[in-house]
This record gives structure tokens, C-alpha cells and sequence, in this order.
């Protein structure tokens, strides 16, 4: 089947099939309000939207499961990246099911076929001598002996002076930055200032794309606001970016030498795509699957997203595909559309995990059904320009709109069928200018949506989708079936005939929005099959036959108590309070247990202070000489903001005696003093109770 777009952004070329993709979630949190209106409720709507008009489309997901994100969270919660991955891919995935996302499929980016797609890219385009080799600068922490990746490091955003921009992008403007640009940058395990280093890696060299990507954008359509964050990027030049990182938690780097180093999160995730399309080949048992998705140039691919992950979908992503593409062994689709949205705010401020402000998906939907925030989130999509959620907005959308016009016309309507007409639905009988009125405006609403849908205007789609629901209204209103009943029956039966004609068609039209309640109406009517699927083309015409018995009713929507409301408005505030106390000083978990075994590998040793000096050139770095037993030697500390050097001269510490060397600021550093660290940054170091001899075993 070849179905040619109304409106599609290619204008009139012709594909057979639609992949759709939503960007992967990191499994490093809960899915909260602003992730749905940025990416996966349009998503979801327009998938829900295409399925009815009968195109070939996929929906991919999956969660993005590697990368700093989860390492850190792992960190603060003393567990593994697994299990902090394995916790939040079961919890987004089922709230997303609840809330009524469709995905074909939702992967995840650690599993074989995934792994084996991200080396399988890489090697491909280091084949082609594509990627460079490269010696670059890159922070370090002296005091944690790490490469600083991605969010282990924040310092100011030199773009728009952000104070909380991560080492490879500022949340706040989008830009994509490389660490060393950040101005006072700082290590996010342990707050000092890192060093710069040589390290080596791999890098994509996107400024060789740089031609090729201005001709691919200039040959799709974009949205407004995506297409002035591209310009942008290409208007400042593009730059070559590394794509391997020295971590643990990723795919492994294939190549000799790069053992301990893996490929950059953001270089695979938006492999996950392909390797979640794979993954759905298998389970259907269509191993060619994925092939006619991603390399038939009849399909066509539309990436949602949220504004921060703009530049690479639009030009990261394409240019990898690029280069796989000159390879000649075979050709991928490139993105034909990234109809990305800006950012929802809740209640006037920036969602925040860490200030604990928003909600998340899995709380809501415990209070709320799924369909009132589908309805109030999309009639409220950021698809120009950042919008705010507003609890009070939210209860008139369902109060005013969903119980008060469509429930009630709804209930209204079969209320009516049941009471006077044995639950049958009368027949027409004759069709006066009022009639034909309504039932005009139930043919000429499908195109109207449809278009506005095809633009990706969804804001604009459900308020005129809503529409016939206000007309449907006025409509049962002007007939006033209640006198009719009595002094023109044929008249009445025609009214209600109709308003069964426009329940049905409310309930295929509203399906991609408030799906749960579609089938809702769809159960209440006992008609076959689901809204899901009835189909676009359907909404126009007369479907349901006179005499029809109709189902159980019940009631659509039940209307927000103001109580309920300020209940949601209090906990909110107190979210925000909580989570305020609870980045005062406080405990920090505790790590995982070891073995007696494993805690006896550390010897751990009394030693004797014997001479201390601040390092040159450093702010923080003390060279102590201490004595174990009848051993001296040298240790390198970052305790020069706490201790001044000759106030430990003579004094008895407690050192790891047996960790391996390493160098600071070029001094050699054998061993480590214990100290005891709060949160606010108070530091104390270890030392014995009553004098005992240096040398002596602490156990
Ligand atoms: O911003 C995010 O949540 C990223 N995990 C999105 C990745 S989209 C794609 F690359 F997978
Ligand atoms: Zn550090």
C-alpha cells in the first residue's frame, strides 16, 4: 500500500511506511510531566492518529540505560548501574502502558542486540577511517583519579551563563559543549576543582558533515522553533566530538588499547532506535523487519523529541547515518521530520527532581485516570514555545470540558436511548435544517483535524476535535428532545439518532487523545471492534444502524473536587520542602556489603606526619611525609583548604598503606590519608585515640 501524505513535510513524495520513534528515556528516574508533553504524547497521538487512517506505521521506544546519568544515581544510591537501570526500565514501562502509550516496541539499550548494534556502527565508521584518533585535553580529579565524563563535571554554561552546565551540554540553552569550555568547572563527587589532562579518544568528525547536513535540512521541512536551534548550530560551524569515554558503564570500545574505555552514550542511544526495531523483528518472527523500516527509501522517519535533544537528532544522528551510509553496504533512512517540543513547566517553575518539583507519570495516574491528563497535557503541548501546568487548569479542562461537554453530551444522549427508547436506537425519520446542520459539521470535522494533526498543531487538533463535542451540544440543546418526545416523535427519534451518530464519531475522533474513554463510549454503544480501529475515514457518515441495542452506561468522567485539587497543590509545596531537607547535611546510603575478605585486602596503617608543605600551584594539594613504622614516604592530599601544613607536623593519622601510586600534579602519591567528610564540607581527618606506635596494624 502507498499512501501519499496530505501534508506530509516532504510535500508530494510518496512513501508505503511510517517509523516513528520517541526518544529513549534514561532509566535513571521516574517519567514525569514535562518528558510526556515533550515528546510521547504527541508521539503517541499521532501514531494513534495514523494507525486509524490505515498507514503502515511503528512505534519505537525503549529506555537509554547507559551514560553518567545513571552511573551518578547509582552512586548517591550505593547501588549498581544494573540495578538502578533494571528498577526504572519496570517502572517507566509500566506507567507508560497505563497511561496508554502504544509502542510496538520498549527496549532497552543494555541488552546483545543493542550492544552488538552501537560496536557494529562504530566499527563500521572507524573502517572507513571515518572517526579520528585523537589526544585532547579533558578534565581530571586528583582527588577521585577520574576523567571527569560528561556530568561528573558542572561548571557555567559560557553560552547563556547557566551555573549548572554539565561537561557535554547545557540543559538551559541546548548547547552541546565540550568540558574544558566550562567556566569554574567543578566535580560533582567531590565539589574541588579539576585538572586538565591528555587522554586519548575517538571522535566523529562532524565538520566534515557540515556540507552534507546544511543540504538534508534544507531539503526537509521543520518546525519553526527546530529549525531556528539548527540554524544556529550550523551558522557557529560544527566541530568534531568525541565519542568514546574513559568509564565502565557502556558498551565496550572494540578496538585494541580501548579496554576500559566505552562508546558515548549519546553516540548509541540513538542506535537504540535500530536496535529496538531489531528487537521487534524478533518477537514478530520478521527477521527482515528492521531492513524495510530503516533502509527502504519509501519509508518515511519521524523522530519526537524534547527541545535538549534537538541537535542530535537533527544533525548527529543523520551524520552517523551518513557516514554508515557511504559504506555502501547498505542505506538508512534519515530523519524526515524531529518535531520536537520546548519545555513544560509545572505551577511557574522548571520541573526538578533534585528540588523536588513536578510529578512524576506513576504518581498522577495513582490519582488521576490516564485520559484527564492526555486531555488537559495536550490541549497544553509546549509545540512553539514553553507552556506551564497548572493544577487549577487542569481541574477546569476536566471539569468544564471532558465531564461537562463530552460526558454529559455522552450521558445525555444514551441516557435518552435507554429511558425512551427500550435502549434502541431510534430511527431516522425526517431531517430538518438542524439536522443537516449537525450532521455537517460531523463530515467536515475529520479533514480539519486531520490536517492540523499532520502538521503536528495537536494543541490546535484537540480544540477543534473538541469542538464537535461543543456542537454535538448545542445541537441535543436546539432539538430539545425532551419536548419533541411528545408533540413531534419523528422529529425526536431523528435527534437522537444523530446524537448517536455523533457519540460514535466523538469516540473514533478522540481515540489518539483520551483512548480509555473511546473505548469507553465504544462499550456503552456494545459496537464491534475498538474506536482504536474503526478508522479515520469512518467519522464522516452515519455508522451506527437504527434499532441497535446499546450497553451498560456509565459515567465518562467524574468531576475534580476542589478539595482533591488543594490537596495536589499542598503536596506539591511540601514535595518541594521535603526534598529541601533532604540535601541538608544528612546521612549518605551505604554502599553494598563486602566480604570480611575483601575489607581485610586494605591494609590500612598508623602512621606519623614528619613533614608537610603546601603544593606549588595547587589550591588544595599537601606533600606529607609520613613514617609507617620504619618506612617514610610520600602522600599527596587535597586537604590544604582544611589543614594549615605545619599544624600536622607530630601528628598520628591512619593511611591506606598498600594503595597502588599515582601522580599528582606530577608528585608521586603512595598512599592515602582517611579522613571523615559531611556533606556541607566540613573535613576531619582520622587519628588514633591514645598514642600508639606508627606501623601499627588498624583492623
Ligand atoms: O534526554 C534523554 O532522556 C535521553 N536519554 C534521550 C535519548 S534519545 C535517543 F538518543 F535515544
Ligand atoms: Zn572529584
Amino acid at each position: 500500500m502507498v499512501n501519499k501524505l496530505s501534508k506530509g513535510p516532504s510535500g508530494s513524495q510518496k512513501f508505503s511506511r511510517t517509523l516513528v520513534t520517541a526518544a529513549l528515556p534514561y532509566a535513571n528516574g521516574p517519567i514525569h510531566l514535562g518528558h510526556l508533553a515533550g515528546a510521547y504524547l504527541p508521539a503517541d497521538i499521532y501514531v494513534r492518529y495514523m494507525r486509524l487512517k490505515r498507514d503502515d506505521v511503528i512505534f519505537i521506544c525503549g529506555s537509554d540505560e547507559h551514560g553518567v546519568a545513571v552511573t551518578i544515581t547509582a552512586e548517591k544510591e550505593g547501588l549498581s548501574p544494573q540495578q538502578i537501570v533494571d528498577r526504572y526500565h519496570a517502572m517507566n514501562k509500566e506507567s507508560f502502558e497505563k497511561f496508554g502509550m502504544t509502542f510496538d516496541n520498549y527496549s532497552r539499550t543494555t541488552l546483545p542486540v543493542h550492544h552488538q548494534t552501537g560496536q557494529e556502527f562504530f566499527l563500521e565508521l572507524y573502517r572507513q577511517n571515518v572517526l579520528v584518533e585523537k589526544s585532547e585535553k579533558q578534565l581530571y580529579c586528583e582527588n577521585d583519579r577520574m576523567f571527569l565524563a560528561d556530568r561528573y563535571v558542572e561548571g557555567t554554561c559560557p553560552v547563556c551563563g547557566n551555573p549548572e552546565a554539565r561537561g557535554d551540554q547545557c540543559e538551559k540553552c541546548g548547547t552541546w559543549l565540550e568540558q574544558t569550555q566550562l567556566i569554574n568547572p567543578k566535580c560533582k563527587l567531590c565539589g574541588t576543582t579539576p585538572v586538565v589532562r591528555e587522554t586519548k579518544h575517538w571522535y566523529f568528525p562532524l565538520g566534515k558533515f557540515q556540507k552534507e547536513l546544511e543540504e538534508y535540512v534544507n531539503s526537509k521541512e521543520w518546525k519553526e522553533n527546530v529549525r531556528g536551534y539548527i540554524d544556529s548550530w550550523l551558522k557557529e560551524g560544527l566541530e568534531d566530538r568525541a565519542i568514546t569515554r574513559d568509564l565502565h558503564w557502556g558498551i565496550p570500545v572494540p578496538l585494541q588499547g580501548y579496554e576500559n574505555k566505552v562508546i558515548y552514550v549519546w553516540f548509541e542511544a540513538v542506535l537504540g532506535y535500530i536496535s529496538s526495531t531489531k528487537e521487534l523483528g524478533l518477537k514478530r518472527q520478521d527477521k527482515d523487519l528492521w531492513k524495510r523500516y530503516w533502509q527502504d527509501d519509501t519509508t518515511r522517519y519521524i523522530a519526537f523529541i524534547g527541545k535538549d535533544n534537538i541537535v542530535f537528532h537533527t544533525l548527529i544522528f543523520p551524520a552517523i547515518l551518513m557516514g554508515w551510509n557511504k559504506g555502501g553496504k547498505s542505506r538508512y533512512v534519515l530523519p524526515d521530520t524531529v518535531p520536537a517540543n520546548e519545555f513544560l513547566n509545572f505551577e511557574g517553575k522548571k520541573f526538578s527532581k533534585s528540588r523536588g518539583w513536578g510529578i512524576d507519570l506513576k504518581d498522577f495516574i495513582g490519582v488521576f485516570p490516564p485520559d484527564t491528563l492526555r486531555y488537559a497535557l495536550a490541549l497544553n503541548l509546549p509545540e512553539s514555545r514553553d507552556s506551564d501546568f497548572y493544577w487549577k487548569d487542569f481541574q477546569a479542562r476536566v471539569n468544564n470540558e471532558l465531564a461537562d461537554t463530552l460526558g454529559n453530551f455522552v450521558n445525555r444522549t444514551l441516557q435518552f436511548v435507554q429511558r425512551y427508547y427500550d435502549g434502541k436506537v431510534p430511527p431516522t425519520k425526517t431531517t430538518e435544517e438542524l439536522d443537516r446542520w449537525a450532521l455537517g459539521q460531523m463530515k467536515d470535522i475529520p479533514a480539519k483535524v486531520g490536517a492540523l494533526f499532520d502538521e503536528f498543531k495537536f494543541r490546535d487538533g484537540v480544540v477543534e476535535a473538541m469542538s464537535l463535542a461543543r456542537a454535538a451540544n448545542k445541537y441535543f440543546n436546539d432539538s430539545e428532545p425532551w419536548r419533541t418526545r411528545r408533540e413531534n416523535p419523528d422529529q425526536c427519534a431523528t435527534t437522537i439518532n444523530i446524537c448517536v451518530q455523533l457519540t460514535r464519531a466523538l469516540a473514533v475522533l478522540l481515540s489518539p487523545v483520551i483512548p480509555f474513554a473511546a473505548e469507553d463510549i465504544w462499550e456503552m454503544l456494545a459496537l464491534e471492534g475498538s474506536a482504536a480501529d474503526a478508522g479515520w475515514d469512518t467519522i464522516p457518515k452515519p455508522a451506527v444502524e437504527s434499532g441497535k441495542q446499546i450497553g451498560q452506561l456509565k459515567i465518562l468522567f467524574s468531576k475534580i473536587e476542589d478539595s482533591t485539587i488543594e490537596e495536589q497543590i499542598r503536596n506539591t509545596a511540601s514535595g518541594e520542602e521535603t526534598q529541601e531537607k533532604a540535601v541538608a547535611p544528612t546521612t549518605a546510603p551505604l554502599k553494598p556489603t563486602v566480604s570480611i575478605d575483601d575489607f581485610r585486602k586494605i591494609d590500612l596503617r598508623v602512621a606519623k606526619i614528619i613533614d608537610c608543605e603546601k603544593v606549588a600551584k595547587s589550591e588544595k594539594l599537601l606533600r606529607i611525609e609520613v613514617q609507617i613504622g620504619s618506612e617514610t614516604r610520600q602522600i599527596i592530599a587535597g586537604i590544604s583548604k582544611h589543614y594549615a601544613p605545619e599544624s600536622l607536623v607530630g601528628k598520628d593519622v591512619i593511611v591506606v598503606a598498600n594503595l597502588a601510586p599515582a601522580k599528582l600534579m606530577g608528585l608521586e602519591s603512595n598512599g592515602m590519608l582517611l579522613a571523615a567528610s559531611s556533606e556541607d564540607g566540613k573535613l576531619s581527618l582520622l587519628t588514633t585515640f591514645s598514642g600508639i606506635d606508627s606501623g601499627s596494624i588498624v583492623r
